[in-house]
């Protein structure tokens, strides 16, 4: 989603706005701006379309050491030049980038126009530049007037909603500042220059040495630092944190897609979620991010799973296996709904907001509830320092590596292998036998083996992208039941994402009650039956579509005949029934992949589709 990158200092502001640009480009974007200071004038930039095309259009000698940029994901005001940022006051003056919504718009906008301001574009964060210009610009007398820092401070008393902002004032060269509410961002500290990003991705080229805004806060930043005021004026004390976990580029590397890649990347990443965390001698798990003692185990009521999408998915395994192997009850919630319906929070249960990105408001949204109920929420995050982890405080970090490509897939699976490991760690303290949790660190400890074999040999996937995207397919139906209905929904997101394809998963059982009516010849169906306790009832429900004259492909383990019930038998590698959706998942990912690339999709950055979701 919208992403910001600034600098102030002793270089020319280009060169890093740019290159800031192209790394927040994997969150998703529709248009791109920027703004730099050249000789006290304000000199834009905005383009529909990618960063390149940007690029294109800027001199590339464009002097000025102080600018700020943005990339859009259009939430008010269609795709337009004018909607991109950065916007100007009526001056021309002050220039603003804008991450989040404005909640109280219309009020704002029509104040603003009745005192005679006219609006440039159709989006609400340009009230922003006029309402800080407004201050700035105010009689002489006035608190803020020639005050970049209380201008800003002033016009954000008056805005209702989120925000992560960067403004830059003609006057102030040497400055730049910045405010955070519900929507990240983070200040770089160099040698003699400073940064702003929302992201820490984007600042990875430049320093490690970082300070990131906390909500309410409002910064002032030059070359030497940066110095913060909570919204009533008090200044706050600034922690300098080193990122630690400093990641690549997003190179696609052999491959031809940043989804491919990290697709393949998974047996790495799910030995990375693993290693240091199951104790073979003990039997049970260590997850030192989660500072639980075997005390704080027993205690645990229920637990609560929150996520949205992928996570969302993987939130449905980690409570099955939670339920099944403790039986604690345990139950994944679509982390935006449960922060809208005035959930009752158990003091004794236990949360987890889990997040590839770590920025999704809803599920941020979620982990104030639970915190405002008096509940303990931590995180299942991928992104080290990011909001949701550092709101929790408490967690475990999934380690799965960057996740560039809009489509999550390793994010996924180690996800699922870090709520497996914290399975084990219940189980243990709830009666499980060290005899039986070795068993289970064995099966799961083999898992990133074969998912190295599948991906080597993958099977028939090519025959059932000729079905998906064939002119005569409206719909692809996915089934599964147990730990493959959660599989199922996860493959129909992801065709869907990638390929543009309507999807519907089901579980199984349920497929009778409704789906079942949109079957007719050669419809294609999607079942996912490992060998487990369901799979029988699965198989009846094949035969069901089977008997309307769908087409079937079925997922299914490795040696198990039950290929031969299908018209496309799609084999995993064997493994203990708890861990089948980390192999059950693979074809469905490889699936998205080939059917978006033979309909010749924006495999790494969908339409309309964001990395990190910012909004509600
Ligand atoms: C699907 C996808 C989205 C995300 C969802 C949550 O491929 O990427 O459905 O899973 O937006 O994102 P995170 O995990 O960053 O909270």
């Amino acid at each position: 989603m919208c992403g910001i990158i600034a600098t102030v200092g002793r270089n020319r502001a280009i060169p890093v706005l740019l290159e800031g640009l192209h790394r927040l480009e994997y969150r998703g974007y529709d248009s791109a701006g920027l703004a730099v200071l050249d000789g006290g004038r304000l000199v834009l930039h905005r383009k529909v379309g990618r960063v390149r095309e940007l690029e294109a259009q800027v001199p590339a000698e464009q002097p000025g050491t102080v600018g700020i940029a943005h990339t859009r994901w259009a939430t008010h005001g269609g795709v337009t030049e004018a909607n991109a940022h950065p916007h100007l006051d009526t001056t021309g003056r002050i220039a603003v980038v804008h991450n989040g919504i404005i909640e109280n718009m219309s009020a704002l906008r029509a104040r603003l126009e009745g005192e005679g301001v006219r609006f440039r574009s159709e989006t609400d964060s340009e009230i922003l530049a006029h309402l800080i210009g407004r201050y700035y610009f105010a009689e002489d007398g006035s608190e803020t007037a020639g005050r970049p820092v209380a201008a800003v401070r002033a016009a954000l008393r008056v805005v209702r909603g989120t925000w992560g902002i960067a403004a830059l004032f003609a006057d102030h060269p040497e400055l730049i500042v910045a405010a955070r509410n519900g929507s990240p961002l983070v200040i770089g500290l160099g040698e003699g220059q400073s940064y702003l990003a929302s992201d820490s991705h984007a600042l990875v080229p430049y320093t490690r040495r970082v300070v990131f805004l906390d909500d309410g806060e409002v910064a002032r930043i030059d070359a030497s630092g940066v110095q913060t005021w909570h919204s009533d004026g008090a200044q706050v004390d600034n922690a300098i944190e080193t990122l630690e976990e400093v990641w690549g580029d997003g190179d696609k590397g052999r491959y031809p897609h940043l989804m491919l890649k990290e697709i393949h990347e998974q047996p790495e990443a799910l030995s990375r979620c693993l290693s240091g965390r199951v104790v073979s001698e003990t039997g049970t798990a260590r997850l030192g991010g989660l500072d639980l003692s075997p005390r704080d185990l027993a205690r645990i009521s229920r637990v609560g799973l929150l996520g949205c999408g992928t996570a969302y998915h993987a939130c449905r395994v980690g409570a099955q296996l939670i339920e099944a192997a403790t039986r604690v009850p345990a139950k994944a919630e679509i982390a935006s709904e449960f922060r809208h319906r005035n959930p009752v929070v158990d003091p004794d249960a236990l949360f987890f907001a889990v997040s590839q990105s770590g920025e999704t408001a809803d599920t941020l949204g979620a982990v104030k509830e639970i915190q405002i109920k008096g509940g303990e929420v931590m995180g299942v995050v991928n992104v080290v320092g990011s909001s949701i982890a550092r709101a929790c405080g408490r967690g475990v970090y999934i380690h799965s590596g960057p996740e560039m490509s809009v489509a999550s897939t390793k994010a996924f699976s180690n996800m699922v292998a870090a709520l497996a490991v914290f399975t084990l760690m219940l189980a243990r303290q709830r009666g499980l036998s060290v005899h039986d949790g070795r068993a289970y660190i064995q099966q799961l400890l083999d898992v990133p083996s074969r998912v190295a074999a599948y991906l080597d040999e993958p099977g028939p996937i090519d025959e059932l992208v000729s079905w998906v995207t064939a002119p005569t397919t409206n719909m692809v139906l996915f089934l599964g039941r147990g730990l493959s209905a959660p599989v199922a929904a996860e493959g129909a997101l992801k065709l869907m994402e990638v390929a543009y394809i309507p999807c519907i998963a089901y579980p199984a059982g349920e497929m009778k009650h409704g789906p079942i009516a949109l079957l007719e010849e050669g419809s294609p169906v999607i079942v996912i039956a490992p060998r487990d306790a369901l799979q029988d009832k699965t198989l009846s429900n094949l035969q069901e579509c089977k008997a309307r004259g769908a087409r079937v492909a079925l997922i299914h383990t490795a040696g198990d005949p039950v290929g031969r019930y299908a018209d496309l038998s799609i084999p995993v590698p064997d493994t203990h029934p708890f861990f089948s959706p980390l192999l059950t998942v693979l074809p469905l990912q490889l699936l998205a992949y080939r059917a978006g690339l033979a309909l010749g999709r924006d495999i790494d950055r969908p339409r309309n589709l964001a990395k990190s979701v910012t909004v509600e």
